[in-house]
């Protein structure tokens, strides 16, 4: 009898403990809910390894040359490829994209890439946090970032599905702490929830919920696409709800329904292998968001198929502030760490500068100004 009770007043201490930590927020309801996240964000990071998801068609690029300086008058040794974001100085316009946190590995990764980013000056994003919010074990993952490298860059973020009515501006708050954001970014990701099997498909009052989040949060709020690309129409009313920067994250290189259609058993493939090309090309976008009259009251970010130093140039030259990359970083840490990463920025920075020499500029404000023309691609 004594032991029937004992083993009762267990379960319910147990079942209060519980619905305690829910209702705090360290808890998501359902037990498999946030390992399947966790499974997801592992698939993905290992599907971009060992799959090809590029984009079948280009950023564009290729449709522009610099005209060639023959007198540059400036000394190689001497090019400054530094410049500003918000009240960060980098050593390059160079941002690695937001990724991933949320499984163990993820922790690795993001150690490495800060680690990277310190030693180079430049900033980086970490993956969604949302998952953080649900499980105090995730925390770390991202955590580990500030561990590494203090006085970095560093972008929060939050998907804008989450950011609908009903999303508790505290949660904002939570994520930009958890890494001690300079900024948050919000991802813009229809293509890939449409696509995705558990993906979430109600993007209405999304603008709105960004522009509730600018006006609650004291850090910029930065607005990123993952690939598919920001047009006039969508960066216009962005600027208007008083976002701080655009990362246009356009089509060209990694396609996000390619690597949600690559998650699926064949016969689900269809729908993604139709929509694997959608999107607007990277330089396209550029082009075109940098053209809004309004356009200077925020910083314009190039990403999406950025591969090397002179694509980031070209990026400068098309009225972008700095550039950002996902895929290249990640699979260059894969194949050599650190050290990778660091092999392939100096790859990158020795082509832009090589294109500044060749232009004749001096800085990146030079840069901005150089000549580049259309070509018949
Ligand atoms: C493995 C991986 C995970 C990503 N996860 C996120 C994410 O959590 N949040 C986000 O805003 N973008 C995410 N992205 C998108 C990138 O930030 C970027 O916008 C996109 O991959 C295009 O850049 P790329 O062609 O240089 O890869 C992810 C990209 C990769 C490759």
């Amino acid at each position: 009898m004594v032991t029937s009770w004992a083993v009762t007043l267990l379960i319910f201490a147990a079942g209060a403990i519980f619905l305690a930590d829910m209702l705090s927020g360290k808890r998501v309801p359902g037990p498999t809910g946030v390992d399947q996240t966790a499974k997801r964000k592992s698939s993905h990071v290992d599907i971009v390894l060992n799959q090809n998801v590029d984009y079948l068609k280009s950023t564009g690029f290729e449709k522009y040359e610099f005209v060639h300086n023959a007198l540059p008058e400036i000394d190689f040794d001497k090019i400054d490829t530094s410049v500003g974001l918000f009240s960060h100085k980098f050593s390059a316009p160079i941002i690695v994209s937001s990724m991933t946190g949320g499984f163990k590995r993820a922790g690795q990764i993001n150690a490495a890439l800060a680690e990277f980013c310190s030693e180079k000056s430049i900033g980086m994003g970490v993956g969604s946090q949302r998952q953080a919010l649900s499980n105090e074990d995730y925390i770390d993952t991202f955590k580990v970032v500030r561990r590494v490298a203090k006085d970095i860059f560093v972008m929060g973020n939050i998907g804008a599905a989450q950011v609908v009515s009903g999303f508790a501006l505290e949660n904002a708050r939570r994520i930009v702490d958890m890494v001690e954001a300079d900024a948050l970014a919000v991802h813009l990701n229809a293509l890939q929830e449409l696509i995705q099997p558990e993906g979430d498909r109600n993007f209405r009052g999304v603008l709105a919920g960004i522009s509730r989040l600018v006006r609650a949060i004291k850090i910029p709020v930065i607005i990123k696409e993952t690939g598919a690309g920001i047009g006039a129409d969508a960066a216009r009313k962005l600027i208007d709800a008083g976002v701080s920067a655009i990362d246009v994250s356009g089509a060209g290189g990694t396609s996000w329904a390619a690597i949600e259609m690559l998650r699926r058993e064949e016969d689900g493939r269809r729908v993604g292998r139709k929509f694997w090309n959608w999107g607007i090309p990277t330089a396209e976008a550029l082009v075109r968001v940098n053209a809004i009259p309004t356009r200077k009251k925020i910083k314009l970010i190039s990403s999406g198929g950025i591969r090397d130093g002179i694509d980031v140039a070209k990026s400068i030259a098309l009225g972008a502030d700095l550039c950002a990359a996902a895929q290249p970083f990640l699979k260059a840490l894969d194949e050599d760490g650190v050290n990778g990463l660091v092999r392939e920025f100096d790859a990158w920075m020795e082509e832009l500068k090589g294109v500044m020499f060749l232009t004749g500029s001096r800085d990146l404000k030079q840069l901005r100004k150089a000549k580049l023309e259309k070509v018949a691609a």
